[in-house]
């Protein structure tokens, strides 16, 4: 009998030039394009097996049954790519916290789109499999795919995708997440998004900011220049927090102590060693560094953070199916 079951990992990435806003909400076609750096510490795993006497998808998310409509939307956008019609039960661990802007719906998504297809015993590129990432969350499109990764924005289902960007460098770039609260986020990256496109006066600016923060940062990383690199990150995550300032209502997700990480990172910096900060839809700070000055660094942030709050991750791989 064929065997209508399939388990990926999929890792989470970190967007260095971001999406913050859909032009479609429906296909979940972004404003702009985005970079990210895909982490091998923290990823989601997820196994799929399609029962044709279940009439709806069964979801556990960490061992608990839960009702997600995202995820059963997200079955039937699989259903349709695959013309598999059976629904399906699905068992997922998140390796990363839920919700708390480490992108567990990056990698969440990326992996049920590799199981549930591959369950249905389809073999899809990965372009056509960061595309369906895509319908489940916008940040899961760049998880298919490992190391750094441009999400093309496109103007249809077809032409927005990710595609793994190579280049050769000698950085061995790390990247440190400070972990200051990995609760769920008040405000839901879908959520924030959508308000600030629909309220920011900045919104135009920004769009318009991305586009050449995103060229600039791909001439950063071929020539090799960290500095650029990591400042064009820096100053992208921050145009994208401004834009939640200047929403209304208006909303942040900064707490104190993000505040105070951002400045021992510029501190840390001014002494001499290269590293930059993004953030993301919560409050934990990430830094970016080459892996020769990740000693040192973290010696310092170990001065104001309890050293099993602040997680090293190294350039990640795309999906895989697990056996
Ligand atoms: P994060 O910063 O963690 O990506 P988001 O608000 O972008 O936060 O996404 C969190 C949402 O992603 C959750 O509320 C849930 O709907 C979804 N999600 C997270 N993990 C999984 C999973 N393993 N399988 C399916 N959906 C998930
Ligand atoms: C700040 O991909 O979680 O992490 O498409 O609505 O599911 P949806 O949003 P999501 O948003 C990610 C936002 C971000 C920036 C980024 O990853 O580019």
């Amino acid at each position: 009998m064929a065997q209508y079951q399939a388990s990926a990992r999929a890792h989470t990435n970190i967007a260095l030039i971001k999406y913050w806003g859909k032009k479609d909400q429906q296909l979940i076609l972004p404003m702009n394009g985005s970079l990210s750096l895909t982490l091998d510490k923290f990823y989601t795993d997820t196994s799929v097996s399609y029962d044709k006497n279940l009439t709806q998808d069964e979801f556990y998310l960490n061992g608990a049954q839960k009702e997600d409509p995202k995820v059963m939307h997200f079955m039937d956008i699989v259903r349709q790519n695959t013309g598999f019609d059976s629904h399906a039960v699905i068992k997922s661990t998140n390796h990363v916290p839920t919700a708390a802007g480490l992108a567990s719906s990056a990698s969440a998504y990326a992996a049920l789109a590799l199981a549930a297809t591959a369950a249905a015993n389809k073999k899809f590129d990965r372009q056509k499999l960061s595309r369906i990432a895509r319908r489940g969350s916008g940040s899961a499109t760049r998880s298919i795919f490992g190391g750094f990764a441009e999400w093309l924005e496109g103007t249809d289902d077809q032409s927005s995708y990710a595609q793994p960007l190579e280049y050769e460098n000698d950085w061995d770039i790390r990247m440190i997440a400070i972990v200051i609260d990995d609760q769920p986020k008040k405000v839901s990256s879908r959520q924030g998004m959508q308000t600030v496109v629909a309220t920011s006066p900045f919104y135009s600016e920004w769009i318009k900011s991305a586009k050449t923060d995103l060229k600039n940062i791909k001439t950063a990383l071929a020539s090799q220049d960290f500095k650029h690199f990591g400042e064009i990150a820096e100053s992208n995550a921050l145009k994208m927090h401004a834009l939640n300032l200047s929403a209304q209502p208006h909303f942040n997700y900064f707490a104190p102590a993000s505040i105070i990480a951002m400045n021992i990172i510029e501190e840390i910096r001014e002494l001499g060693y290269p590293c930059y900060y993004t953030m993301d839809a919560g409050p934990n700070v990430k830094v970016i560094c080459k892996n020769a000055d990740l000693s040192v660094i973290l010696r310092q942030l170990q001065n104001h953070f309890p050293a099993d709050h602040l997680l090293v991750a190294a350039p990640g791989p795309g999906a895989q199916l697990l056996d």
